[in-house]
């Protein structure tokens, strides 16, 4: 019987540009293109051992963020999973049982795309071990019919585009610099680290419930040519205001959808209005968030030190996680977790 074993790493991603509505939720198609920045240090690790072969369920194992043994992760997590790695077999035509045992260097849950790093690294990990070496927009795209969208984006390293594709098989993401090219510092600052209420996928669905959903629409053409124009210039301060309005925006349409999905808590407000105030003194940096709590504060990598004790001294700040431009997702031989 084969056996085969891969550990893959991928990062996280802090989309500029959101994905917030789609057309197809299940196999997350957007309703607008997103952009995004792939992180560093905020990462997931995954472990597939694949059994050809052999029958009975996958075990999915989970490894704490502070560490310590692994364990049978929680059915919420292990579905998703299992949905995935069955989809990937049938699709391969590979019969044959898991092993997947995962870990995160960063709080799962809390507005850090925990699903998109994990989702790409165990798409990755899982068709090297069914034998099946994917391209990047392949891994692309089979992370995205994981369900999680921004895992589209996880599967490049550096500045990233997800565009809208006019159909499913062009539904991938592609590179619009790497991360050598620009490196962004990202000051993730935490004020919950515990799991959110409502998820990004009943957030997607909710969205277009939002009177205001056509005017941001509306709104994302502009907004996505700043983006790209101030990232092959290399240029913050170009789009500084419009990453901040489009983070904004986001929330705006999760408060008026129906029902009201409210993510921010009071430190959050703290948080954004501080970043303002360092901007008008003339400080690099803005902020933007995902379906969370928590901030992401973005700044030039000269200014981080002078930015970190700013956020830290804001009361009811848990802790900031520095974080900055990162690469393609990597995989090797072997089951490390
Ligand atoms: O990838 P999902 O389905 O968890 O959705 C991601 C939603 C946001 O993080 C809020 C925006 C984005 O583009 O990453």
């Amino acid at each position: 019987m084969v056996v085969r074993e891969i550990t893959a790493e991928a990062a996280s991603n802090i989309a500029l540009i959101k994905y917030w509505g789609a057309t197809d939720l299940a196999s997350a198609l957007p309703v607008n293109p997103s952009i995004s920045m792939t992180l560093s240090r905020c990462r997931s690790r995954c472990s597939a051992t694949f059994h050809e072969g052999e029958s009975g369920e996958d075990e999915i194992l989970l490894l704490p963020e502070r560490g310590g043994q692994l364990e049978t992760a929680p059915r919420e997590f292990r579905e998703p999973i299992a949905a995935h790695l069955t989809r990937l077999r049938t699709a391969f035509e590979r019969p044959g049982r898991f092993r997947i045992a995962t870990h995160n260097t960063f709080p799962a849950a809390a507005g850090i795309a925990s699903s998109a790093s994990g989702f790409t690294a165990l798409t990755l990990a899982a068709s090297r071990a069914l034998g099946e070496p994917l391209d990047a927009e392949q891994l692309s795209q089979w992370s995205r019919r994981s369900g999680s969208g921004s895992a589209a984006r996880s599967a490049f390293g550096g500045w990233v585009e997800w565009p809208r594709g006019p159909g499913e098989g062009e539904a991938h993401a592609f590179q619009l610099a790497g991360e050598d090219d620009w490196q962004v510092s990202d000051l993730v600052t935490i004020v919950a680290s515990d799991a959110k209420k409502v998820s990004s996928r009943e957030g997607h669905r909710r969205a277009p419930t939002s009177p205001y959903f056509p005017q941001r629409q509306a709104q994302l053409p502009r907004r996505l040519e700043v983006v790209r124009r101030a990232i092959a210039e290399r240029d913050f301060s170009a789009m500084a205001e419009t990453v901040e309005e489009e983070s904004i925006d986001l929330h705006l349409i999760a408060m008026s959808s129906n029902p009201a999905i409210f993510y921010w808590r009071p430190t959050t407000l703290a948080v954004l209005e501080r970043v303002r105030e360092l901007r008008r003194d003339g400080l690099p940096v803005c902020s933007t968030m995902d379906a969370g709590p928590n901030v992401h504060v973005l700044c030039l990598p000269e200014v981080e030190q002078q930015v970190l004790p700013e956020l830290e001294a804001i009361e009811g700040v848990e802790r900031v996680l520095s974080d900055r431009t990162g690469g393609a997702p990597v995989w090797r031989e072997g089951a490390e977790l």
